[in-house]
């Protein structure tokens, strides 16, 4: 495997994605980069978690960032060749593919409210509750609101945060630190890039953001949070993120989760006018 590299994608209009559909055949309004990451979700989540394939693509990924990680794969076309003296008749013949092998996703805030404790999630909705809605039930999520969340550990249910999601490596490709290398990427990303997401007063009105004045408008502090799947909680931990007692545990899909946390240093910054 050749030295990764990584690229990025901000909130795109992903308009028309077809889902399960080849490269080729998708509109040519959509990023090159998303396509990759998808390729990745879809082996890892639809084929090796068995997620239901309609839930893999949902309604935040337009707004998120995604960040896509490459390598440089060399393949034998043709064996090597040799005579019955040892000499070689004809070289090995190879070629090197650059292919997407991981991918992590960034989800802006506001958020959906944190998962019920025991709650038994599919496709973003709470069992119980999907079968009552069902009848007027939107295909896509209404959009999500600047608004109190109930308070646990680490959040206090008013603070804006970013959420970590979609952390996918190619199975062929574990156990060499290509999902740390994405999670520092992103971390030292938003270090960077602090007022990324913060609404413009500008373009959204105050009221909107459920601000009366400047002082109020939500910016982004620091905090940052993922919903781990159990079975991957040690990793995360050892990126730095602690879990959340406070919000319990929950199931998306039938795989069970919690909450974890980190803060990121943050310089103090104005509103984005
Ligand atoms: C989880 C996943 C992304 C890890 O990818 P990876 O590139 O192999 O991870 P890394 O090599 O960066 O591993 C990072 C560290 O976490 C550890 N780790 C990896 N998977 C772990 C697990 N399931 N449990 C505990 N520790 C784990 C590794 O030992 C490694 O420690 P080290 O840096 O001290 O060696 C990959 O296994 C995967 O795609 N799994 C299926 C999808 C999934 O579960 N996604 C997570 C959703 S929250």
């Amino acid at each position: 495997m050749g030295t990764p590299f990584i690229n990025f994608i901000g909130p795109s209009k992903l308009d028309g994605f077809q889902r399960g559909a080849p490269a080729e055949a998708q509109p040519a309004t959509i990023p090159q980069t998303f396509l990759e990451a998808m390729e990745v979700r879809e082996a890892v989540f639809i084929g090796e978690q068995n997620v239901p394939a309609e839930n893999e693509f949902d309604a935040d990924d337009p707004r998120c960032c995604h960040w896509v990680v490459y390598a440089s794969v060399n393949k034998t076309e043709e064996a090597e060749i040799r005579d019955e003296q040892g000499n070689v008749v004809q070289p090995r013949r190879s070629s090197t593919r650059t292919t997407p092998i991981g991918t992590i996703r960034l989800v802006p805030f506001p958020h959906e409210s944190h998962p019920e404790n025991g709650g038994d999630y599919w496709n973003g909705a709470l069992k119980g509750e999907v079968e009552q809605q069902n009848s007027k039930a939107p295909s896509v999520a209404a959009p999500k609101t600047f608004g109190i969340d109930r308070a646990t550990t680490y959040h206090d249910g008013k603070e804006p945060y970013v959420k970590l999601g979609r952390l996918a490596v190619l199975k062929e490709f574990r156990g060499h630190r290509i999902a740390g290398l994405l999670v520092k990427t992103v971390m030292s990303w938003l270090k960077s890039n602090p007022t990324y997401f913060d609404p413009s007063i500008k373009e959204l009105g105050l009221e909107q953001m459920g601000a009366s004045n400047e002082k109020e408008v939500p910016k982004w502090n620091g905090l940052v949070c993922v919903h781990a799947q159990k079975q991957v909680i040690g990793a995360w931990a050892k990126w730095g993120f602690e879990v959340d007692e406070g919000m319990g545990e929950w199931t998306e899909e039938g795989i069970a989760h919690v909450g974890m946390f980190q803060r990121v240093e943050v310089d103090s910054k104005p509103a984005r006018i």
